[in-house]
């Protein structure tokens, strides 16, 4: 699908992206990467990284990938670093790695909800952490105005609750503190925006085939307002959209700049899934 953003929209700025490698994450790097920027991504398979880097240089596109996981703090500091000696500066973060599986809380592990936490909610505030100096206006590498952008994806099942997935529920209502927390400290101290996305149920990703195998295409037109899944495209534009804080966002308005003004916002992509009640 044709983009609705001009293709300079990430023009000079560098993205480093958590699970940037497979599904939802690989996909914002892709648009990431087609709008102008160039992609850094991390993740701890090898073949999985490779694999996305090549897809990523045969469009034209800079990228590399690191190897790491972002539970280790020396992988963290080690991967931040070694994007901003490639690419020269960091401009903006995704966090869009994830664990993930069912699990009714009876039979989940206290280890088990920890590793979730650890991967999801630790792990996000650890590159956030590492990342910081990079992302500030005056940072390492920054000879531009404003700061850089942290992108959090969390989803939208915290909302309300939702069966086996206590663990992630409990992850992901913690990645959303972290964004608006973040969004009111580094917003006023550095200039740096914090927003996150949250996803609903989105085709052909990990979260789909294990989290909700066919009851969700069983049941669309019941359980999701607008009747469809959503396509990891519609999470990439948004993405973009909340990236883009120069002029020329829109090819057919130039003087539009939307992304520049918000800062703290978490934006549900879902359809208005998480609204959906049982008709009377
Ligand atoms: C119950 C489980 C389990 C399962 C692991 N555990 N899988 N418990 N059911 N299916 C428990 C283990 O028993 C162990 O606890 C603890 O979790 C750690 O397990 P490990 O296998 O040692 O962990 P690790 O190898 O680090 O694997 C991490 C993982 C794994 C999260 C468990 O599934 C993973 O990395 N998956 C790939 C990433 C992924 O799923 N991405 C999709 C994200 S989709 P004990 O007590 O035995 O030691 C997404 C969408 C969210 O996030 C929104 C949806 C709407």
């Amino acid at each position: 699908m044709e983009s609705p953003f001009n293709s300079n929209a990430l023009r000079g700025k560098v993205a480093l992206l958590t699970g940037g490698g497979s599904g939802i994450g690989f996909e914002i790097s892709t648009q990431f990467g087609k709008h102008g920027a160039s992609v850094a991504i991390m993740g701890r398979r090898r073949n999985v990284l490779d694999g996305a880097v090549s897809a990523l240089t045969a469009l034209g596109i800079p990228a590399i990938g690191f190897e790491g996981d972002v539970r280790k703090l020396e992988d963290a500091k080690r991967v931040v670093e070694s994007t901003v000696r490639h690419f020269g500066r960091l401009d903006i973060l995704v966090n869009a790695a994830a664990g993930n599986f069912l699990a009714a809380a009876e039979d989940l592990s206290p280890n088990g909800f920890k590793t979730v936490m650890d991967i999801d909610t630790v792990g996000t505030f650890t590159m956030c952490h590492e990342a910081l100096k990079y992302l500030k206006k005056d940072g390492p590498g920054k000879a531009v105005p404003n700061g850089g952008l942290i992108l959090n994806i969390s989803a939208t099942l915290h909302y309300t609750a939702a069966w086996y997935q206590i663990h992630v529920s409990a992850a992901k209502a913690g990645v959303d503190a972290l964004t608006r927390n973040l969004a009111l400290e580094w917003g006023t101290d550095y200039d740096i925006r914090v927003n996150g996305i949250a996803p609903g149920p989105i085709g052909d990703t990990a979260g789909m085939s294990k989290l909700q195998p066919d009851e969700i295409s069983n049941n669309t037109r019941e359980s999701i307002p607008i009747y469809k899944l959503g396509e990891k495209w519609d999470i990439a534009m948004a993405a973009v959209y909340l990236a883009s804080d120069a002029g020329n966002l829109f090819t057919f308005d130039e003087a539009m700049c939307l992304g520049k003004y918000i800062n703290g916002s978490i934006l549900p992509v879902d359809g208005g899934l998480w609204l959906s009640r049982p008709r009377y």
